[in-house]
């Protein structure tokens, strides 16, 4: 069962194998990692990868068991603590940037807390209440977004070490010839975005609304490491008037002078991929960029970033196709074909890309009831949206509505970039 359909009304057949797919899904990641790579924490914004299969456990016996089924024991009282993430309204919680200082419990155990919440949720299922499906379907979607950084996070773990090994050993890639982006026009006028069906959604897509662009024109597809190998040589990271303030800042006191993950030897750019170091290929699209970076490289192509109502008009009805994690890429990937005139390519999957918008409630925002509510509406300060998707995005996890957000600095996504222009 695809999780763009909604669980409610689905026989329970199709809702355990929607909820086992998901759960495997995420463990099948993990199979190629030891307990030691699913033990350590790179940095304060990632977390081990034992934490994620502790957490999004965490999330059902949370949110689900514990309300639903009267009687049920958590698997271990402890867990209630180590595995929250940020919902105060549960209670307290470790630390964040502590998290790979759990050495116990070991994985495991993680695996068979797994278990334990798996045999309860579909025990739920044989029942005939529907109380908590929602909250169970917010839970598939919040495991899918985990999906995603156990990717990233693994990424940035394992780029660590010298010997730069490969999570997946394939290397799936081939060279493919450079295509030109082409401009695609769209005349000013009053759009609606937002998701106003009755699938899933999370709350901050809503309420669908009706927003003002001037004219504009957008990149038939984004931008490539090629393009930016051009603003690194014309001196990009050592031009102060292409930045924003804060982003000259960070250039500063971090010492950028190329994405994260780039390491230049005998005039050459190297990359560390998942499927270990690798030349840049400059057809590819552009990845692991800040929103200052993006930002900075659309100032000195003559152009800007997108604001989400741009990205999601230019978008329109696109079928939901491209570069994601079911690939096994897990790289952005060449254009293979050109587009058909005046359509957009690569919206979907190779790169979430930036928008120029900050992210902030939609007009008549309502964040969902109870602890759930923290979900996603205090975090509306001080981030950026992104749009389409990722190579490490499950596929049924993404739909044009949807808002990703990182703060402007964050760079160990699949983050990139495509350029639009007022018209
Ligand atoms: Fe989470």
């Amino acid at each position: 069962m695809e999780l763009q359909a909604s669980l409610n009304g689905a026989p329970r057949d199709e809702r355990a194998r929607a909820y086992l797919a998901v759960r495997s899904a995420t463990e099948a990641l993990a199979a190629p990692l030891s307990a030691e790579d699913c033990t350590v924490q790179s940095m304060p914004d990632a977390s081990p990868v034992k934490w994620h299969l502790a957490h999004t456990t965490w999330f059902f016996e949370t949110f689900v068991l514990e309300p639903h089924p009267p009687g049920y024991r958590p698997f271990d009282p402890a867990f209630r603590v180590l595995f929250n993430s940020y919902y105060n309204a549960v209670g307290p919680k470790h630390p964040r940037p502590e998290r790979g200082m759990l050495t116990r419990p070991g994985l495991e155990r993680v695996l068979e807390y797994r278990a334990y919440v798996d045999e309860h949720v579909l025990n739920l299922l044989e029942t005939s209440s529907t109380a908590g499906l929602q909250i169970l379907e917010l839970g598939l979607h919040h495991e899918q977004q985990h999906q995603e950084l156990v990717l990233t996070d693994v990424k940035h773990l394992l780029s660590r070490n010298p010997e730069k090994p490969a999570y997946h050993p394939q290397w799936p890639l081939t060279e493919i010839q450079a295509r030109k982006p082409r401009w695609i026009g769209f005349p000013a006028g009053i759009v609606e975005i937002g998701e106003e069906g009755t699938g899933f959604a999370f709350d901050n897509e809503r309420p669908r609304h009706k927003a003002w662009l001037d004219a504009f024109e957008i990149a038939s597809h984004p931008a490539t490491h090629g393009d930016f190998i051009a603003f690194i040589e014309d001196g990009g990271y050592r031009r102060p008037e292409l930045w924003l303030s804060a982003g000259w800042d960070a250039v500063c006191a971090s010492g950028w002078q190329a994405p994260e993950y780039w390491q230049e030897r005998d005039g050459r750019w190297f990359t560390f991929t998942l499927h270990g170091e690798a030349p840049v290929d400059p057809n590819t699209p552009i990845c692991h960029v800040s929103f200052y970076e993006a930002d900075a490289f659309a100032r000195w192509k003559g152009a800007r970033l997108p604001t989400e109502a741009e990205w999601e008009t230019a978008v329109g009805g696109l079928a939901i196709e491209g570069n994601f994690m079911e690939s096994g890429a897990l790289h952005p990937l060449a254009l293979r074909e050109a587009p058909p005139e005046g359509a957009l390519a690569q919206a979907f999957g190779d790169v979430w890309e930036w928008t120029r918008s900050d992210y902030a409630p939609y007009p008549g925002y309502a964040p969902a009831a109870g602890a759930v509510g923290e979900y996603n509406g205090k975090f509306m300060s001080g981030q950026y949206v992104l749009r389409g998707g990722s190579c490490a995005t499950p596929q049924s996890h993404i739909r044009a509505t949807y808002r990703n957000f990182f703060p402007p600095a964050a760079r160990w996504q699949f983050s990139g970039v495509r350029l639009a222009r007022n018209a």
